[in-house]
């Protein structure tokens, strides 16, 4: 093989397993994003004078399913890449942004959902636009991306639908303090 083809595949499969790995790592925090909301909702319950179920509650069964099926492809149906060295603090890092917001109310989390999901869509558009244009585009792994990101861009709608009033100063700062918390992840799980 000469030398330039075997650095455009070394090259390729670099990039196609930077954007596995920091996906990979965003749908792990997702599944603990539900978790830690799950504590919290259970939590809140215990202080709420009516026992009934609420919406937040289906919400967030729901949506774990989904982050848990989202894992799934990404453990199972993607090629082999090499996953996160520090996927214990995305987990952390998932759990607290479920678990503070929901623990302040319901419009809190809904709005915090609604600002990691805008992010992910966001995100996913931009890898499969990268992968897109690499030579031999990995339609495998493009398709699951859409796919994901056509769920994720519901649960965002979702979120956004749940609220039942305008955010406040303090969730804005929360929302962009998450949305570039984000994107500073992305960028760490790439490398790391
Ligand atoms: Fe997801
Ligand atoms: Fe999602």
């Amino acid at each position: 093989m000469p030398f330039y083809t075997k650095l455009l595949g070394a090259k390729y499969t670099k990039q196609v397993d930077k954007e596995l790995r920091a996906s990979h790592a965003g749908e792990t925090g997702a599944v603990w994003i539900y978790r830690g909301a799950m504590v919290a909702e259970f939590i809140s319950s215990l202080f709420r004078i009516s026992k009934s179920k609420d919406d937040s509650e289906r919400f967030i069964r729901e949506h774990l399913e989904t982050e848990r099926a989202h894992l799934a492809i990404f453990e199972s149906e993607m090629p082999l890449f090499r996953g996160s060295f520090i996927l214990p603090l995305w987990i952390a890092a998932g759990f607290i942004t479920g678990f503070l917001p929901r623990l302040l109310g319901k419009n809190w989390f809904f709005y915090t959902i609604y600002c990691v999901e805008e992010f992910v869509d966001l995100h996913y558009d931009e890898q499969c636009k990268n992968m897109s244009a690499l030579s031999i585009p990995p339609s495998n792994v493009i398709e699951r991306f859409q796919h994901c990101q056509e769920e994720e861009q519901h649960h965002r709608d979702e979120a956004l639908a749940m609220m039942t009033q305008q955010p406040s100063l303090p969730m804005r700062l929360w929302g962009r303090a998450v949305e570039k918390g984000s994107a500073f992840a992305v960028a760490v799980a790439k490398l790391i």
